[in-house]
């Protein structure tokens, strides 16, 4: 393997470097030293059509925090909030302090491609009297019957994504925002997530998930002509504000990771429908080989199972229904029954959940292969707007 972050290995899950674009090398400045290695030099910018966080691979740190109102704050707080807070994350995002009282714990860090995205809950828009400006696709999801949710752990006035390929720096963006959070707002729940580290494989296909399997093969990639169709709201829709913006679903899935090891391999790549080792599926060929879901096997049955979750969840299967998944990881430790609280922090991006996320998650619902082994344990959905313009700051144009 090379150095962390050599090119190349930066472990893309969702394809092209978007999130390398605009690439800095800071570091070889001040003190004559090197320069940085790729991985912290790596900016994505901050204004553009598109928020940051959403096409850009998932980087290495994670953290989703959703934030309620503070009781008694109203449109007025919320706009001088979202002026913080845009204010705060364009210089963090290129790698600058935010402001004179910033703490230093990025101090010496580049950029690390952190990414800092907004979004807004469906009660964001009656604490602020917009509920004229609140989406249809916001409509609160339906209730599956797998569903175990921990309301204190669910839904949400306000969310922050916020992602980097550093640690430190991933935290000082978070501590920043929450510290502007200032009275206006309080932490509702924050999940902490994480993914391969750049330059960790000598084989940067897409990454893997707590399960070992490699996850992500199916997502629409930037580059496919129906993308932006999927996964950004279309110009002329009945709320303009939206325009450029996205809806974001998020599920803390806990993996029952005690079971799942049980299996024999076998059983575990019938689960999916897909090779462990290489993400190919089970009726051949690499990991971006089309399935071929009639083939059966000598027993007449079909190599890829009926309930495979890759079958059952994909486009072909659900009328189209095309979402774009950037998870993290996360592991909270022992849970106090013993088992690992671990699994995925699922996110998925689409322009509308009720054409992405809702009919796949209403089939896998019924009982696909891999239900057994998972359990969703929170859930929240938030409209993020597109992304800023020169002088803008992130939610303007549904503010103002
Ligand atoms: C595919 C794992 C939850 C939607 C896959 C694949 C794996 C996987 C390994 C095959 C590789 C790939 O295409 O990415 C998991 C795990 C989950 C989970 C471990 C929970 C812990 C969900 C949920 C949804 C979903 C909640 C949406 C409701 C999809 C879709 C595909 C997929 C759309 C691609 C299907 C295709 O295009 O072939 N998942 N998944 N998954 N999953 Fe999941």
């Amino acid at each position: 393997l090379g150095t962390v972050g050599a090119a190349g290995a930066t472990g893309l899950a969702l394809g092209a470097a978007g999130g390398a674009a605009g690439h800095a090398v800071l570091g070889d400045g001040d003190g004559g030293g090197p320069a940085l290695a790729t991985v912290g030099s790596a900016r994505v910018p901050f204004r553009g059509a598109h928020q940051a966080g959403i096409v850009q691979p998932a980087q290495a740190r994670g953290h989703l925090v959703a934030f309620d109102l503070a009781p008694g704050a109203g449109r007025k707080e919320a706009v001088a909030l979202m002026r913080r807070w845009s204010a705060a994350a364009e210089p963090l995002m290129a790698g600058e302090p935010a402001g004179s009282a910033d703490s230093g714990v990025a101090g010496d860090a580049g950029p690390c491609s952190l990414t800092i995205t907004f979004g807004f809950g469906a009660s964001f828009f009656d604490r602020t009297g917009l509920v004229a400006r609140r989406p249809q696709q916001l409509e609160p999801l339906p209730v599956f019957s797998s569903d175990q949710l921990d309301p204190k752990r669910s839904g949400g006035d306000l969310w922050v994504q916020v992602g980097a390929d550093d640690a430190l720096v991933a935290f000082h963006a978070l501590r920043t925002l929450q510290r502007e959070a200032g009275a206006a707002a309080r932490v509702r729940w924050q999940m902490n997530g994480f993914n391969r580290s750049p330059g960790a494989t000598a084989h940067p296909r897409t990454a893997r998930n707590l399960m070992g399997q490699i996850d992500g093969t199916g997502n629409p990639k930037p580059t496919d002509p129906g993308f932006d169709g999927h996964v950004f709201v279309a110009p002329g829709g009945a709320q303009p504000w939206m325009t450029g913006g996205s809806y974001a679903v998020v599920r803390r899935i806990r993996m029952l990771l005690d079971d799942w090891e049980k299996l024999r391999l076998k059983d575990q790549e019938a689960v999916i429908g897909r090779r462990k080792s290489d993400g190919a599926p089970l009726t051949g060929g690499t990991e971006t080989t089309e399935p071929d879901l009639d083939k059966l096997g000598p027993d007449d049955r079909p190599v890829i199972p009926a309930d495979a979750h890759a079958r059952i969840s994909a486009p072909e299967q659900n009328g189209g229904a095309t979402m774009l998944r950037r998870p993290f990881s996360y592991h909270d430790g022992i849970g106090p029954d013993g088992t690992p609280d671990a699994g995925l922090l699922f996110v998925c991006w689409q322009a509308d959940p009720r054409k992405g996320f809702v009919p796949v998650q209403r089939k896998l619902d019924r009982g696909d292969a891999l239900s057994p082994f998972i359990r969703h344990e929170s859930s929240a959905l938030f409209a993020v707007p597109g992304g800023p313009a020169d002088g803008e700051y992130v939610g303007q144009r549904l503010l103002e």
